[in-house]
């Protein structure tokens, strides 16, 4: 349910917990990677994927996918076959499902993979903002100040963070999603399309807890336990669907 007490407390703006902070705004930082750029999924995520490397100036070396093939005249290869053709490349995890993103970054550093973000070069980037590494943020998202987002976020089209917000790692935000200020939100958890989150306070953040689920067209009013699907407006949670 939908409860008062924090899901899990820790992570707050300003207090945030990354595993990588490669990235620092504002601007471009430094040249274009000459190393070769690894996409794993071939679906609609990927052929994105590809897209933002393209804007970036970037090649598109191979996708990653457990069907070997073609995919917009790039070759479509095994983990195995890259791993073997292309050891040290970079990678991009164009996967929509915070778990199984997760699963297959695992498998790509332990393959000696490095992830590699893909960030719009439109995107505005404050002085005070850390992106992890592995992050997809694809065109016309809007990042404010103070914003600290986890390793492999994906932010989709049209999202908009506001200030003082923090995400956990492999968090995905679906197209036109709203956070606006003093926010937490926690590892996987997955944001629906044009899911809002309201404010927080800057002593006490609104926090979506590890591994919920908001779904599309959701308000969020108040936090969000961990494992929990809520809906509506306001949001509520959906009955049978909590795995707290
Ligand atoms: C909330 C959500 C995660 C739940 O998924 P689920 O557990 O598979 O639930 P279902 O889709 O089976 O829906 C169960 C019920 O809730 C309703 N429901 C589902 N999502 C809803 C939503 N966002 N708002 C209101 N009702 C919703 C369904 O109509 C269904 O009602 P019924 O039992 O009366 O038929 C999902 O529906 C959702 O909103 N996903 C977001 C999709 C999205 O953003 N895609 C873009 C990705 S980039």
């Amino acid at each position: 349910m939908l409860a008062g007490r924090r899901p899990e407390g820790g992570i707050r703006p300003g207090q945030c917990r990354l595993s990588h902070r490669l990235r620092r705004g504002p601007g471009r930082a430094g040249p274009v990677s000459e190393r070769p750029l690894l996409i794993f999924g071939a679906g609609g995520l990927a052929r994105e994927a590809a897209f933002l490397a393209q804007r970036l100036g970037r090649r598109v070396t191979a996708f990653v996918d457990r069907a070997p093939g073609t995919l917009g005249g790039h070759p479509v290869v095994t983990l195995d076959g890259a791993v073997a053709r292309w050891p040290g490349a970079e990678v991009s995890i164009a996967v929509g499902d915070s778990a199984l993103r997760r699963h297959l970054a695992a498998a790509a550093a332990a393959a000696g993979l490095a992830a590699t973000s893909l960030i719009d070069p439109a995107t505005p980037i404050a002085d005070d903002t850390v992106i992890g590494a592995g992050a997809i943020i694809l065109p016309g998202v809007s990042l404010t100040v103070n914003i600290r987002l986890g390793a492999h976020v994906l932010i989709n089209p049209g999202v908009t963070i506001a200030h003082d917000v923090v995400m956990g790692d492999f968090v995905s935000l679906a197209p036109g999603v709203h956070v606006a200020g003093n926010a937490a939100i926690h590892d996987d958890a997955f944001l629906g399309i044009g899911a809002v989150v309201s404010n927080g306070r800057p002593d006490r953040p609104i926090v979506i807890g590890r591994g919920a689920r908001v779904g599309a067209g959701a308000v969020v009013t108040n936090d969000v336990s961990a494992g929990f699907t809520v809906i509506g407006v306001p949001a509520r949670p959906m009955r049978g669907r909590d795995v707290a």
